[in-house]
This record gives C-alpha cells, structure tokens and sequence, in this order.
C-alpha cells in the first residue's frame, strides 16, 4: 500500500475513537453548565503542569466533574508555551509574541468556580498538599502530575512571564544572526530543525551537525534517516559529523565562541555551539513524598497502564502523572500526553464514583509518535512507524509555506482569540523597567 493511502487509513482509524469522546465531551459539558453547583466544602482536583496533557487534561475534567469537586490548575507560566515553534522563532525574527498563548481560553464555558488557575511554582507534596514556591499549600483528593521536561533555550525559555520570554527567544535570534561558524550538537528533531533552519534563513553561514551515532533522528525508523540526510548534507550543504560526542558544558545551550574535542583528537572552534542533547523530566516535585517511583534510569515518574504513580507495594494511589514527566511506554509527544489526559480523565472519574480505575493507557506509536519534521523554510516531511522496529511505516514529503508554522490554528485550539497576538506585539515594543530587564 502506498504512504498517501497508509496515512489516510491511519486518520481513518484515528477519527471513529476522536470524533466519539468529542461528542461525548462536549455534551457533557452542556449538561456540565446546567447541572454543575458551586459548593462550599468541594474538594480539588488539583493538576500540576498546563502544557499539551495538562491543558487538555483540565478541559476534559471540567467538562465531567460532578458537583462537589473542581479543578485547580498550578502552571508557572503565565501564558501556554507553544514551544512546538521555538526553534523557528529562535532563528526568524518578528513571531516570537505569538509563541506565548493567553490562558484565557481553558475550560472556557465552563461553569463559574469549577477551574481555578494559580501561577505559582509547586516544590513539593504531601500526602494531603500541593506545597507552592510562594508558600501556599492547596490541598488535593486527587492529583495529576503534568510537569512535562525541561531543555534550555532554544527549547525552552526559563522566564515565566510574557515579556522577558519574547526577549529571551530574541536574544537566540541576535546571537544566531551575528554568528558566522555555528555547530549544532545532537540531530535528534530539535537539532536537525534548527540547523536546517539557520541555513534555509541564513544560506551563507557555515553549519555543522554533530551526531553522537551514525543514524541521525535515531528514535524514529532509519527510513527517516535514509530521506533527511541528503536534503541536509547536498541541499542546506551542511557539514555533518556523526558517530562522535563532544563533552559540553551542563545546562547551557547556547555557548559562545566554543571549541568542541573530537574522537580523532582534533579540535575545532566554532563561534556559536548550540546543544539540542535532550531533556530532563521535571519529576523531582514527588521525590520527596515518594522517592521509590522515580526511575533510576531516566528519571521520569513510573506509572502504572491507569497512569497512576507505580507503588511497589501494589496500593493505588489517588496521584496520576501524564505527558513527559511520566514513564508510559510511549513516545514523548503532545499528542500522546492529550490521548492519556483521557485516561487520566476516566479513572479519577471512576474513582470519585466509587468504581476501580481500569481505563488503560496502551501506546499508539503510529497516531501518537508521528512527526512533522520542517527541513528548512520550505521543505517538511511527515513519518509515522507502526511499531518501534518500523517494519511499516510511513513517509510523506510536503511543502512547508508557513514561515510562522500556522501558529494561529495552535491559538484557536487552545480557545484564545490571535487577534490579542497583534496586541501583544505592540506591548513588547515598549520598553522593559530596569527591573524586568536585570
Ligand atoms: C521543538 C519541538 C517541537 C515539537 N513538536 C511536536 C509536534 O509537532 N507534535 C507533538 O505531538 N509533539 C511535539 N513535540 C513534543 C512535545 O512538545 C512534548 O511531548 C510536550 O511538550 C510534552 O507535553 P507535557 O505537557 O507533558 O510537558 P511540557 O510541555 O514539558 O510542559 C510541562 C508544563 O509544566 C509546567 N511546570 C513544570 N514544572 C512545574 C512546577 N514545578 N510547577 C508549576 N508548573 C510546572 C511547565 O511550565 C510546563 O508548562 C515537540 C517538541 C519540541 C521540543
Ligand atoms: N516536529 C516535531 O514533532 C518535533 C520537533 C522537535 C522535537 N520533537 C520531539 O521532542 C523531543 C525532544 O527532541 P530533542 O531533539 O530535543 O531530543 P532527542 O530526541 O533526545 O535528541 C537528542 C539527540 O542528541 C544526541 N546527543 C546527546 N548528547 C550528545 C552529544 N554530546 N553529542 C552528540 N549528540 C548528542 C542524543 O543521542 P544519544 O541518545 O546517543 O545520547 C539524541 O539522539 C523528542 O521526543 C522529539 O521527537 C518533535
């Protein structure tokens, strides 16, 4: 069967189930707005993280959640990340404002006093609280753990709030434009669409890949491999180096005027070095409580297929995790974190009425670990893998000709109106308080 023909059965497969839990959610929550009573002593459904599986996760607990409990949402950030575009708009100036999403579209007609968000920073738990950076405590019956990875820039921004997170991805902006020699570590996604990017923007700079193994994108199937690389190497005419890592600094990503060591003993200087190497789940907030279900290997919270935290002692506990904090098997993408909100949504509901959890979370790797991978200002190319081996996969070439990534659709999604986006560009011209800017 052809890819066109394979990618249309595999949507076809997708909608039945999607289209199914849309109606049912959205139903439910047309009775949510009739039936639904504020009550003094509700108890909280508190979420920790409004990324891809939190933000999803609070719209469908608010469209189910019956009378006497409602949902608190602690997110650090003021506006939702969309950081799916940071990588773009670290290199192309002029779209960074919209990159930061009002929260103002989450849960939106949902009844008055069912969700509540708090920008705070959770540093800790108990058995009964959620323990904030700012010293509150909120108290949950039950807890969803959304806190997702961390990467430094060009990833990720570390501020927290809207202004000085456009500045941040500007300075990546500035930083790459006055670089000549640029070396980008780690050609998993984030380094092949950064680098493919820097050339597709800037032809005449002097760009090299360097891989630690010899299959580049090496979490996908090497048919990925096999198509990027000559459209890196022969079209961007980008120098790539594989089988070889270079020690770099820890938690610096952009590193100026750099030398990397190589495995033949050469050294070789390059005026901007960014290090696309990974991330780092953000699971230390239950270290504390429950140190046990922190996975020796890759830090991520264990979980059992209820997507509730994995006690050795098989007690089920009323705390869930979801989304890249968590080890479920799946692959580590928005769209597997949205499908196991669900999950999540289905036994917290079992639970509040009595019944065992028992939605299981089982991973599609096809559906869940597609990718849309842009390569460069024009060019992208879809891949999907049936199992992790990729003995069936997909692999579509398309044309890419949003420079912006068709970032207004991410703001309708997310319930927030883009025309604010335009207002929000207006306010980053003006200038920052000293405070802000130190
Ligand atoms: C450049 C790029 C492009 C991508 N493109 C795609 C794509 O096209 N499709 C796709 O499906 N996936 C894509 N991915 C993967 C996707 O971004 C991740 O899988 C997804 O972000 C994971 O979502 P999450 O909600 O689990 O965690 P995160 O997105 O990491 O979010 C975690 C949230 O928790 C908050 N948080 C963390 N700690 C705390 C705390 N202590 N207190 C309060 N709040 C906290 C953070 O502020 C953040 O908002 C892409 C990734 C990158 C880097
Ligand atoms: N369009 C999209 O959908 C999209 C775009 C971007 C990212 N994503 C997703 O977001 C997640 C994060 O992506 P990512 O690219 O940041 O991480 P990633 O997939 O973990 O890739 C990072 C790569 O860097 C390599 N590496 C680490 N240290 C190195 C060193 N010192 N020298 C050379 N290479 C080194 C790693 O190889 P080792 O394993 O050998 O250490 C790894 O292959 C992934 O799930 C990805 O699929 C999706």
């Amino acid at each position: 069967m052809g890819d066109q023909l394979k990618l249309i059965r595999m949507a076809f497969s997708l909608l039945g189930p999607y289209l199914r839990r849309f109606i049912y959610l959205r139903f439910s929550a047309l009775r949510q707005r009739w039936t639904y009573q504020v009550v003094p002593d509700a108890k909280n459904v508190v979420v920790i993280g409004g990324s891809f599986a939190g933000f999803e996760l609070v719209n469908d607990l608010a469209a189910t959640l019956p009378t006497g409990f409602k949902i608190v949402l602690i997110e650090k950030n003021s506006h939702f990340n969309y950081s799916f575009t940071f990588p773009r708009f670290s290199v192309v100036p002029g779209y960074e404002h919209t990159a930061f999403i009002p929260y103002d579209g989450i849960a939106k007609g949902a009844p008055a006093g069912l969700v509540t968000r708090i920008q705070d920073t959770v540093i800790g738990l108990t058995d009964t609280h959620v323990l904030l950076a700012s010293g509150r405590e909120i108290d949950y019956e039950y807890l969803a753990i959304a806190t997702g990875s961390s990467q430094p820039l060009p990833v990720q921004v570390s501020a927290t709030e809207f202004r000085p997170a456009c500045r941040e991805l500007q300075s990546v902006q500035e930083t790459i434009k006055e670089s000549q020699k640029i070396a980008i570590v780690g050609a998993g996604a984030v380094g092949v669409e950064l680098a493919t990017d820097i050339k597709g923007f800037y032809p005449e700079k002097d760009v090299t890949l360097v891989h630690s193994r010899g299959q580049i994108l090496n979490t996908f199937g090497k048919r990925l491999h096999n198509y990027t690389l000559p459209i890196i190497r022969d079209e961007h005419k980008i120098r790539v180096l594989l089988n070889e890592r270079p020690q770099l600094p820890k938690d610096r990503a952009l590193l100026k005027q750099q030398t990397l060591a190589f495995s033949d003993g050469r050294e070789e200087s390059f005026d901007l070095v960014i290090a696309c190497t990974g991330q780092r789940p953000n699971s230390s907030i239950i270290a504390s409580l429950l140190p046990e279900v922190i996975s020796k290997e890759t830090s991520r919270i264990l979980v059992k297929p209820t997507l509730q935290v994995a006690l050795a002692d098989g007690r089920s506990p009323r705390i869930f995790a979801l989304g890249d904090v968590a080890e479920h098997g799946g692959p580590k993408m928005g769209r597997a974190g949205l499908l196991q909100g669900y999950i999540v949504m289905d036994n917290i509901l079992a639970m509040i009425y009595g019944r065992a959890p028992s939605a299981i979370y089982k991973p599609q790797l096809n559906i869940e670990g597609s990718i849309k991978l842009t390569l460069g200002k024009s060019r992208l190319v879809i891949y999907a893998q049936d199992d992790p081996e990729a003995t069936s996969d997909i692999l579509i070439p398309a044309k890419n000709k949003a420079v912006d990534l068709g970032i207004a659709m991410a703001w309708r999604m997310h319930g927030a109106d883009f025309r604010q986006a335009q207002a929000a560009k207006e306010m980053l011209a003006e200038p920052l308080s000293p405070a802000v800017i130190s």
